[in-house]
């Protein structure tokens, strides 16, 4: 198989960890005959010190002309005062929304060798296998916005087609997997979320294999922790997703290992990390590669079906967590951090080993 991928790999630790992600796809790529084609181009800080543009038009060229989309993460304290359009953060939005990658999946698993790093208790954490399905292109992130001296609005608006498509989207997943959705919303306040609520009231007819609860996301956040293993697919809105997601990380005990698809009805998709860009400790070969290494392996099984191939980026990671090989954000007592290339190393020998008999 033939595939262009345009690369973005950002500021912060997002260019450290993309080149992580890169070697373990290339890997993969010589040892199931595809060529991966890379063409790399500027997003977010690093596209506004060179073009004045968090998204410059050529960046959206090359990402049009290409199967795929890899990114590693935008922003950084140098534009944190820089005026809205010309905030990094401004330059991932238009990205979603030129693309119209409606549909953010943000799997949480827990990788049994990390149960350590969690502060959950081992016996809420392990066995985690849940599906975040974040609505990403509408929304307050979307909605106008306003301001003056002394008072500020953002508005949080979503059509009914926006919810019915994330919505089959999640009920889909759910099918696929072990068959339970939870719908979270804020429907005793938010008319959104009481449009939200009926679109899925209504949508369950068409899918009755699944069972659906519904449920506010203040009380999500708490069962979330209290009891993750009660999830499969929670499908929500763009901010509660945000939200979730990040808490949701915790289970696994580190931000640095779970991964993200973004996608749209024809399966072209963006795929980063749910982290960012990790200012603090950017440059010091810190960062844990593993989210960018499994947002390639969703790449592989969302947006070119490489099913097999996908699977082998998981299995290699967790392979090296097993034999007990962490970056610093895991690594615990006695155990010396590995740097993020030495990590990567580590998944790349495992897939080669794999091999080994061919
Ligand atoms: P962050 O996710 O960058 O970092 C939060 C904490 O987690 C930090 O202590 C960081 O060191 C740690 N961390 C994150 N990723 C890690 C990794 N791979 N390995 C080890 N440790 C890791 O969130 P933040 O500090 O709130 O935001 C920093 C910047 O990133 C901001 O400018 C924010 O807007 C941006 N951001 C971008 C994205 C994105 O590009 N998708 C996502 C979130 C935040
Ligand atoms: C994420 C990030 C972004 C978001 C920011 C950087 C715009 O937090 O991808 O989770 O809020 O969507
Ligand atoms: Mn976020």
């Amino acid at each position: 198989m033939e595939k262009k991928i345009t690369v973005l790999p950002g500021d912060g630790i997002g260019p450290e960890v993309v080149a992580s992600a890169v070697r373990v796809l290339q890997a993969i790529g010589k040892r199931y005959n595809h060529e991966f084609q890379l063409q790399y181009a500027e997003i977010g800080g690093a596209a506004i010190d060179q073009y004045n543009n968090p998204l410059p038009d050529k960046t959206i060229a090359m990402c049009e002309e290409s199967d795929a989309i890899l990114l590693g993460a935008v922003g950084g304290p140098k534009w944190d005062n820089n005026p809205p359009e010309l905030r990094p953060e401004k330059g991932l939005l238009n990205i979603r929304k030129t693309f119209d990658l409606f549909s953010n999946l943000r799997p949480v698993k827990a990788f049994p060798s990390l149960l350590d790093a969690s502060p959950l208790k081992r016996e809420v954490a392990e066995n985690v296998d849940l599906m975040i399905v974040r609505e990403l292109t509408g929304g307050i992130y979307f909605g106008e916005k306003h301001r003056d001296l002394d008072q500020a609005s953002d508005l949080n608006i979503y059509s009914r087609a926006e919810i019915e498509r994330i919505v089959d989207n999640a009920f889909e997943l759910a099918r696929l997997r072990r068959g339970k959705l939870c719908s979270v919303d804020k429907a005793n306040v938010l008319e959104t979320s009481r449009l939200w609520r009926e679109v899925v009231e209504e949508k369950k007819e068409q899918y009755p294999d699944v069972e659906v609860e519904h449920n506010l996301v203040d009380s999500v956040a708490m069962k979330l922790i209290t009891n993750p293993g009660h999830y499969d697919v929670v499908v929500t809105d763009n901010m509660f997703g945000d939200i979730l997601s990040d808490e949701a990380s915790v289970i696994t005990g580190s931000l640095g290992v779970l991964p993200s698809a973004s996608i749209r009805s024809d399966n072209f998709g963006l795929y980063e990390p749910v982290h960012g860009s990790a200012p603090d400790i950017a440059g010091q070969g810190k960062a844990n590669p593993a989210a960018t290494i499994l947002s390639v392996a969703m790449m592989l099984r969302y947006s070119f079906a490489l099913l097999n191939e996908a699977a082998e980026i998981e299995r290699a990671v967790s392979a090296v967590f097993e034999d007990g090989y962490f970056t610093a954000d895991l690594a615990k007592g006695d155990s010396r951090a590995l740097t993020t290339d030495e990590w990567t190393d580590r998944v790349i020998a495992e897939i080669d080993t794999n091999f080994v008999a061919d």
